[in-house]
């Protein structure tokens, strides 16, 4: 009666994290704190609220599934500015779908490129740790997931060239999250080249989740268009995830686009045609000026900076902290997460996220168990707090 085709996922993340906690009362007398949950809580620009108001008569009318043409031209123009990107390489006519948040296209990409299982069962590669949406889209295609570890010893990127002959042969599609959630890295150009060139060797999809590219440290990270429009300038095989939920903190107007192949990008487009949720006409309006807009983005940036000097000094060379090179994400290497994570709610009424739950693998070969992820999205006081009871929680003798 039911298809089951999620089944083995099991509960996700925030499930197994409320089942862990129920088991143990928090740090009674001190305020909780919610640092489990990758939510931005930065004030997003005012004007958001009146764009919406001034085209309120649009609630009336079924909104363009393709999107409106200045939702369309803001996020090309936005790509080429942000990603360097020569004229001519995109058309917003043929390139760009909008999507409900980048989540959905996440997950309804894998509908789109992954076969019905033949002779052999199409692959789909995914990074180990990974974004939820991933696994549930592989299984969800009917495809076998293959996790690809992305650890220290890999420096916290998968290294898909390395999977053997009989695996890269059947993949129909492989995730990078990059700056990823929950490591921080980034994906270097010639990284990105080389993958970008494995994908079409193997004609595979490259779905890259770009959504927290406007978050980081020092240097923009590259995108894969950025690649793509390097000599060839072809866009063949890759596609590009992004979202107003970080750059713009409003995860709640679940906005956000892909953007790259062509032949992709019209098929993914007749696809969602049939049944997935559509942009509203005045949540275009709005997201076509967030787009153009890189002020906010930059006091964001640095509101997370403010954050990330705090963590730096609380934490130092301590529990395996590294600053990410992208995200907002801290993560702690801490012997045993899930342990943490409780230790951290009974003794100081935070709530983190277990880096087991976030990964794929049971006990030592689960890539994530050592670790905590740990979101900075509370503002600097709050999240100083935080911090400082994290330092002195850990420090503890156990
Ligand atoms: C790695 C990653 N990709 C995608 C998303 C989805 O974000 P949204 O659907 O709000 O764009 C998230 C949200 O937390 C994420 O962490």
């Amino acid at each position: 009666m039911l298809s089951g085709r999620l089944d083995g996922l099991g509960d996700g993340p925030f499930t197994r994290l409320d089942k862990l906690l129920a088991q143990v009362a928090p740090a009674a007398g001190r305020a909780r704190i919610d640092l489990a949950l990758g939510e931005p809580r930065q004030e997003f620009p005012a004007f958001v609220a009146e764009i919406v108001q001034r085209h309120a008569s649009e609630w009336g009318r079924y909104p363009a599934l393709r999107g409106s043409a200045p939702f369309r031209a803001a996020v090309v123009e936005y790509l080429r500015r942000r990603y360097r990107l020569p004229e001519g390489l995109l058309d917003a006519e043929r390139h760009v779908v909008p999507l409900c948040g980048s989540r959905e296209g996440l997950f309804l990409i894998a509908q789109v490129v992954v076969p019905q299982a033949g002779k052999e069962k199409p692959v789909v590669l995914i990074p180990n740790p990974y974004y939820v949406a991933y696994a549930g889209a592989a299984m969800g295609a009917g495809a076998e997931p293959v996790f690809v570890p992305a650890t220290a010893a890999t420096g916290y990127l998968p290294d898909f060239a390395a999977l053997p002959d009989s695996v890269l042969r059947r993949t129909r599609l492989c995730y990078l999250c990059s700056p990823s959630n929950p490591q921080g890295s980034v994906a270097s150009a010639s990284y990105l080249e080389r993958l970008v060139q494995l994908a079409r060797d193997h004609d595979f999809v490259l779905a890259i989740d770009e959504c927290y590219g406007e978050i980081y440290q020092d240097r923009p990270p590259i995108g894969a268009l950025e690649v793509c429009a390097r000599p060839g300038g072809s866009l063949d095989n890759v596609v590009v995830f992004h979202s107003l939920s970080k750059r713009s903190s409003v995860p709640g107007l679940r906005s956000g686009f892909a953007a790259g192949d062509a032949k992709i990008i019209n098929a993914f487009a007749r696809w969602r045609a049939y049944a997935a949720p559509t942009l509203a006409g005045p949540v275009q309006a709005a997201s076509a000026a967030l787009w153009a807009d890189d002020a906010h983005v930059a006091a964001t940036r640095q509101a997370y900076a403010e954050k990330f000097a705090v963590a730096e000094r609380m934490l130092g060379n301590r529990f395996g902290y590294r600053r990410p090179d992208g995200t907002f994400f801290v993560w702690l290497k801490v012997g045993n997460g899930e342990q943490a994570t409780r230790r951290l709610w009974s003794e100081a009424a935070l709530r983190v996220m277990p880096g087991a739950y976030l990964s794929f693998g049971d006990g030592d070969d689960n890539p994530g168990a050592p670790y905590i992820r740990v979101a900075l999205v509370d503002d600097l006081a709050t999240t100083t707090d935080a911090l400082t009871r994290i330092s002195e929680t850990l420090e503890k003798p156990h």
